[in-house]
């Protein structure tokens, strides 16, 4: 996956080298500027089991200010923010990989840096007692919920 650029952020960053699952690594730009969840949307994408992207909707794109070009192909961690603890994605996998829904909190990065929160379900695809890939929906969260997020997540690490 291509580094951030700098041309593509928008206010003042920091620089972060994150470390994914995979052994790949990512320079991340990360800016203070949240985008706030617009009502009424719902943010889909769906991955094959190995957590590649292979579709996106329109919501989706706006609010990570990727296009589907960009998006399709890329693993999910494309939008994985450096606030966000690992043990919430272990678990994440952890549940699909058993057949279970997932819910959680999650904080996402965005092209320009920014950051939204949401309150994001993963749903495992099952045909014949196999995993054929994941769904993920995500909503508009609470802002109390958020706020407990901000609070709680740092001692996750
Ligand atoms: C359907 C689906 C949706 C996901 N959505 C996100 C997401 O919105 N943001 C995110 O950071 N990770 C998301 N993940 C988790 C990533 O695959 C990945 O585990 C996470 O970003 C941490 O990166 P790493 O496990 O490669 O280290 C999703 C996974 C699945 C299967």
């Amino acid at each position: 996956m291509r580094d951030m650029e700098p041309a593509d952020i928008v206010g003042e960053y920091r620089e972060y080298r994150l470390t994914y699952h995979d052994g790949s690594s990512r320079r991340l730009l990360v800016t203070d500027i949240e985008a706030s969840y617009p009502d009424g949307r719902l943010i889909v994408s769906r991955t094959n089991p190995a957590g590649i992207i292979t579709e996106v909707n329109q919501s989706f794109m706006d609010m990570s200010g990727y296009s589907q070009e960009e998006l399709i192909g890329q693993p999910h961690h494309i939008l994985r923010h450096p606030d966000m603890p690992s043990v919430a994605f272990k678990d994440l996998w952890d549940t699909v990989q058993r057949g279970k829904k997932w819910h959680g909190y999650v904080k996402n990065l965005r092209k320009d840096g920014g950051y939204y929160w949401v309150m994001a379900t993963v749903i495992p695809n099952i045909r014949d007692g196999r995993i054929t890939g994941c769904t993920s929906v995500r909503r508009k969260p609470a802002r109390r919920k958020v706020e407990e997020c901000i609070r709680t997540y740092p001692d996750l690490f």
